[in-house]
């Protein structure tokens, strides 16, 4: 049997108060759409049509071609909203998944329930329920005294009898295509001047059909995000249960609390989480590596046995056996080989470190090339910025750079060259040669070691 998934997002949005769409305000980094595509997605051999409101474009443009994108140019209601696909449906489905864009902790397998019941069911539609004291404004399902689905009643025009109903429609739905698209014609406009999708529960009920339902056990996953406070208990959720994952995979957390691991982050085995620490984007860790406390890692591959404290690395490259911090900036294109030591106060960007070399303390590295057991000594700045444009700094293998050198870019020192504290080296230095002063000139060759 076809299936096909129909997603609602057009509604406004108007409690988040943002101008950011709803859809796209980021939930542990990635836009909360993301998840109710990545729920979909194993459901279906197409890619889901989304319905989004007039000014949508935003959204289309972010998620390109992971859905096909209908306009609901008014927004009157979710039976409304769902009318919409049916011209890119039609009849070129068996069953129809509708989910709302708003629930982003939805597991896929739930809806795969919702599909399967749906299959083994010969009434028109399968619903999904939960059962919660706490109603959050959400539709009650209305039970005959045999226990039979008899609608669901929207918080607004129930009855105070009805509002004390526990079980809740979650807003997930599984129907026959051929059944919805001739019933949602019938739907008629409700009091608040809305075609309700809910409403084709009573129409099934009134032509003396079956309607069936899944019930889900664990609330959290229907939490819906309709202003930032949800947003933030999303996130809360969403954060214990990749904390918990990692560390039954291996990883110790010292203060899940206080960590925050993106879903993409992936990390090796042994490898410790210190307090305060966030691990964003498409970051990989290797493994037995100590992070935190106090660190933030960004889009970057770290290698094993790496020590990092109260750190920011961005957009970075590290090997095996690097130790970073306390108080150290990588930016975008840093690159360190295996064995690099960069201590307190360093700042590197848009640079190549070779294999054991070291930069302890208050150090500028930019558009740089450095090779193999450099020692870049205390305060050394890399001078990369005429004021117009940047300019490369390269430090070949074993070179001695003195605390404090001012390195004018573009500059070059040639291998096992040294440069005395303070100088200002504004011209190439050639192998072997150690320069000292302002503007740095040669005093001699170096001593072979
Ligand atoms: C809806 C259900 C309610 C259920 C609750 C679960 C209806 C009538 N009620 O109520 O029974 O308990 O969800 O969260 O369906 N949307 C459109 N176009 C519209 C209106 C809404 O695309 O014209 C989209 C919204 O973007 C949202 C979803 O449909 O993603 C749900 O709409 P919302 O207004 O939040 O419905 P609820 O009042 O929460
Ligand atoms: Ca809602």
């Amino acid at each position: 049997m076809k299936t096909e998934v129909i997603i609602l997002a057009a509604g406004k949005g108007t409690r988040m108060a943002s101008s950011l769409p709803k859809p796209l305000h980021p939930l542990l980094g990635k836009p909360l759409i993301e998840y109710v595509l990545a729920a979909v997605q194993p459901l279906s051999e197409y890619p889901p049509v989304m319905v989004i409101g007039h000014g949508g474009e935003e959204i289309q443009q972010a998620l390109a071609d992971k859905a096909r994108f209908v306009i609901q140019e008014e927004l009157l209601g979710t039976g409304h909203a769902v009318q919409q696909a049916e011209t890119i449906l039609n009849d070129r489905t068996d069953l129809v998944l509708v989910v709302y864009g708003d629930m982003p902790l939805v597991r896929h397998q739930t809806l795969e329930k919702l599909i399967e019941t749906q299959k083994n069911h010969s009434g028109p539609v399968t619903i999904l329920t939960v059962s919660e004291e706490d109603p959050r404004g959400f539709g009650r399902v209305a039970r005959d005294g045999s226990g039979q689905i008899r609608a669901i009643i929207e918080e607004a025009h129930a009855t105070p009898e009805q509002l004390k109903i526990t079980e809740l429609n979650a807003g997930m739905y599984c129907f026959q295509a051929a059944w919805l698209w001739e019933n949602l014609k019938k739907l008629e406009l409700s009091p608040k001047g809305e075609y309700y999708l809910t409403d084709l529960v009573g129409v099934a009920v009134e032509a003396d059909q079956t309607v069936a339902s899944v019930q889900v056990e664990d609330s959290r996953e229907l939490l819906g995000i309709n202003n930032r406070v949800h947003l933030a208990e999303a996130s809360q959720i969403l954060r214990e249960q990749i904390n918990q994952s990692w560390m039954l995979s291996g990883v110790s957390i010292i203060d899940p609390q206080s960590t925050y691991i993106d879903p993409d982050v992936q990390i090796g085995q042994d490898t410790v989480i210190f307090p305060n620490t966030f691990l964003q984007g498409a970051t990989r860790l290797g493994k037995d590596c100590l992070i935190g406390p106090g660190t933030r890692v960004f889009n970057s591959q770290i290698g094993d046995r790496c020590e990092i404290e109260f750190s920011v690395v961005e957009e970075s490259q590290i090997e095996d056996n690097v130790d970073i911090g306390p108080f150290s900036h990588l930016r975008r294109g840093a690159h360190l080989a295996s064995g690099v030591h960069v201590g307190n106060f360093g700042e590197i960007k848009d640079s190549y470190l070779g294999e054991g070399s070291k930069m302890g303390h208050f150090s500028y590295v930019g558009n740089a090339q450095i090779g193999k057991d450099v020692n870049i000594g205390a305060g050394t700045v890399t001078c990369n910025y005429d004021g117009e444009e940047k300019h490369q700094t390269v430090i070949r293998d074993g070179v001695f750079i003195g605390s404090d050198t001012m390195l004018v870019a573009p500059v070059e020192i040639g291998e096992n060259a040294s440069t005395g504290a303070g100088s200002v080296v504004t011209k190439d230095v050639p192998p072997d040669t150690v320069v000292v002063g302002v503007p740095a000139r040669k005093i001699g060759k170096k001593d072979k070691k």
